[in-house]
């Protein structure tokens, strides 16, 4: 292993919104969106010295007896409020490509960047949620048609940003920019963090080439080294660097056979119809997918499960940095508690194995 590499990055996958990380009515904690509560957690992760808090954009809810995300805080908003509840934590917003205009974006990352002197960062999604985006007439349209307009919004962003204030002129199919002005510009330098979470192809190819982060979705651990590495490839290939991260629901207890059953509970209970309708809206084309599949979107949206006795977990943690993950954005089942346990519990075996700071 490379002894120079960075050590492993941690973020919490933030619940401000109801239902999030599983789609289960099993709920040993009594469910808390609220912003007060998402307040205390993100204290308790600055606390615990994580790196980043991740939040969900969600418009409208997945239906079922959960309606799966359906009560959100909306993302910069909440970031205002976070960024001034907190002093170290980098704190990120998720914007969907067709509703904000790239100009109202950037200005309003701006102003999240000064409100927290340079630790905000943005999220992009490109936009595939029909259940949502039907509510406000907005069409979903073709993948590659939508990535080729997410390359076009990132380009304005960072020329507003990086550019002379006024003088930013930009023409493409989608948008016009004359004499773009975003002042005051961010302190971040060169610009505040840009991630990305897609799965597919043309995201791939739109992480290496624009973004900073790219949240992945390997299908193991095992196979975690090949999919960070064909990122990294591809972003060599610009003289760029992007660093990478997955999305675990991480859940350990005294012993492996205890987390086992709390998984058990999860899925006993899985809302089946917001399951599927979350599944089918991230893949139009698919329609019905088998068992397995459906009960990983369950557990924390299709990260890969982290599941076992405390020793378990930090050794899936150390596989991870080890095939090149530099980040870690995790959910849990009861965040209050479990930021401050993963603190105590997780974070010296994690210091000893020399792969966290
Ligand atoms: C870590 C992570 C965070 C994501 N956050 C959001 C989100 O807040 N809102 C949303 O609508 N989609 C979100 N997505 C969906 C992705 O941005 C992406 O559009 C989706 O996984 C489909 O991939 P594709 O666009 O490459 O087809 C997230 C995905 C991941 C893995």
């Amino acid at each position: 292993m490379n002894t120079n590499r960075d050590k492993l990055k941690l973020g919490l996958f933030m619940p401000n919104c109801s239902y999030w990380a599983s789609i289960s009515t099993y709920k040993p904690d009594p469910e808390d969106w609220t912003f007060d509560s998402n307040v205390e957690i993100a204290k308790a992760a600055e606390d615990a010295g994580f790196d980043f808090l991740f939040p969900i954009a969600k418009w409208r809810g997945y239906g079922g007896k959960t309606d799966y995300l359906g009560i959100s805080l909306e993302t910069f908003t909440w970031a205002a409020g976070i960024l001034t509840s907190t002093e170290k934590i980098q704190v990120f917003s998720t914007v969907h490509v067709p509703v904000f205009h790239p100009v109202a974006t950037a200005k309003m990352g701006a102003t999240l960047d000064h409100i927290g002197k340079g630790r905000w960062g943005l999220n992009i999604v490109s936009g595939w949620s029909e259940r949502e985006f039907s509510m406000m007439g907005i069409d979903v349209i073709e993948h590659g048609e939508r990535y080729a307009r997410t390359e076009s919004y990132i380009d304005i962003i960072k020329g507003l940003w990086t550019q002379k204030p006024g003088t930013f002129d930009y023409e493409s199919k989608w948008y016009k920019i004359s004499g773009g002005d975003v002042q005051p510009q961010p302190t971040a330098k060169p610009h505040p963090l840009i991630a990305n979470a897609g799965t597919s192809e043309d995201a791939k190819a739109m992480v290496a080439k624009m973004c900073d982060w790219a949240f992945l979705s390997p299908p193991s651990i095992k196979e975690a080294g090949e999919v960070v590495n064909d990122i990294k490839n591809r972003a060599s290939s610009y003289s760029r660097r992007v660093s990478c991260a997955c999305y675990p629901f991480v859940i350990w207890k005294d012993s492996e056979q205890e987390a086992q059953e709390i998984k058990e509970k999860l899925l006993e209970e899985m809302d089946d119809e917001a399951t599927q309708n979350w599944a089918n809206g991230l893949n139009k084309q698919s329609g019905s997918y088998d068992k397995h599949t459906l009960e990983m979107f369950s557990l924390g949206g299709g990260g890969i499960p982290i599941i076992g006795s405390k020793a378990q977990v930090a050794e899936m943690i150390r596989e991870l940095y080890t095939e090149g993950m530099d980040g870690m954005l995790m959910s849990f089942l009861d965040y209050k508690k479990d930021t401050v346990r993963f603190k105590n519990e997780l974070l010296p075996i994690l210091r000893n194995m020399n792969i966290r700071k």
